[in-house]
């Protein structure tokens, strides 16, 4: 079985199967969490801006004895800043949050198809990797007719789509079109935010067969799909539990058993790229 996720886009980019989710783990307590997961092995580490937590992951990245270049930090431009200029001045400033010289990843957090400057901001981050600030660029919450717009107005694709993915939400068209563009698909909420998901039959029964815990079967089924899941976790035990989940071999009749949960499923914040506001 393959320990990364590769695309040839941007000259080839690697990814760990899995990374870890930060939303909510802020100031010292976070930083504590961001290290204590990069000690259990993660070495892909997710971040915004609007999480204001970049502070936190920079702190981590200082303290942890594993080599900076070994780290693929993440972070994602808000909304308010699409346009070109501003756009240009929170990649730097997230650059200074972070303490860092280089960004490895870093993304549109949503296309906000209504303020219609999702190009303008593509543009930036096309600049800022050209620059050396950032190694590799992508998207989050983009639609296919969003992605195709990049491609024809700059001749640059994202390597990488962040979307919310879980079993009740299993998109597996966006999943397929990301494939056939060579782009890598990222799960947000992953584990659909540990609620009732985790109690579904379908899932448990696999977790008994398998020895192992809901939220492990979850994520197995992500990868088994080609998706890289970023699980936020506080907890070191979870976090090397949903790290774990990368051993864990599906059959194909299990992965189609828990997509199919997704036949009645629900995104689980009730939030549309087409549509949805966030600054
Ligand atoms: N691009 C976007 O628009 C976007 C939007 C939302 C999130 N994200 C990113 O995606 C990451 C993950 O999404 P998320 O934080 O919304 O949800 P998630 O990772 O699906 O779920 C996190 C919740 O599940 C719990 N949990 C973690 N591991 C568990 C386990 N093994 N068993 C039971 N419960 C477990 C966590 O609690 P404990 O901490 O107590 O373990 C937390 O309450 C975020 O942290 C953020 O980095 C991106």
């Amino acid at each position: 079985m393959n320990d990364t996720v590769r695309t040839e886009l941007q000259g080839g980019v690697e990814l760990p199967k899995i990374g870890l989710g930060t939303y909510r783990l802020n100031g010292e307590s976070g930083a504590r969490a961001i290290d204590a997961a990069i000690g259990a092995s993660y070495r892909l580490i997710d971040s915004a801006f609007n999480y204001d937590n970049e502070g936190a992951v920079g702190q981590a990245v200082r303290n942890t004895e594993v080599p900076r270049e070994e780290l693929i930090i993440t972070s994602k431009l808000a909304g308010r800043y699409h346009a070109y200029d501003q756009a240009r001045d929170s990649i730097e400033e997230s650059l200074f949050r972070l303490g860092l010289d280089q960004i490895d990843l870093y993304l549109i957090h949503w296309p906000l198809p209504k303020v219609d400057k999702y190009v303008e901001a593509w543009e930036a981050l096309v600049n800022a990797q050209q620059r050396g600030i950032v190694r590799w660029i992508g998207v989050s919450n983009f639609l296919p007719e969003h992605i195709e717009r990049l491609e024809k107005e700059t001749g640059v694709l994202p390597a990488v789509n962040q979307l919310q993915l879980h079993p009740y939400f299993p998109d597996t068209e966006a999943v397929e079109y990301n494939a056939s563009r060579g782009i890598i698909t990222e799960a947000w909420s992953p584990l659909g935010r540990g609620r009732e998901l985790l109690d579904e039959p379908v899932i448990k029964d696999i977790a008994t067969r398998l020895e192992a815990t809901p939220a492990q079967v979850v994520l197995a089924w992500h990868m088994a799909r080609g998706v890289v899941p970023i699980p936020k976790s506080s907890s070191l035990e979870r976090q090397v539990s949903n790290f774990e989940a990368q051993n864990l071999e599906l059959t194909s009749e299990e992965v189609a058993a828990i997509t199919s949960l997704g036949i009645n499923g629900h995104r689980v914040l009730d939030i549309e790229p087409a549509t949805h506001e966030e600054f």
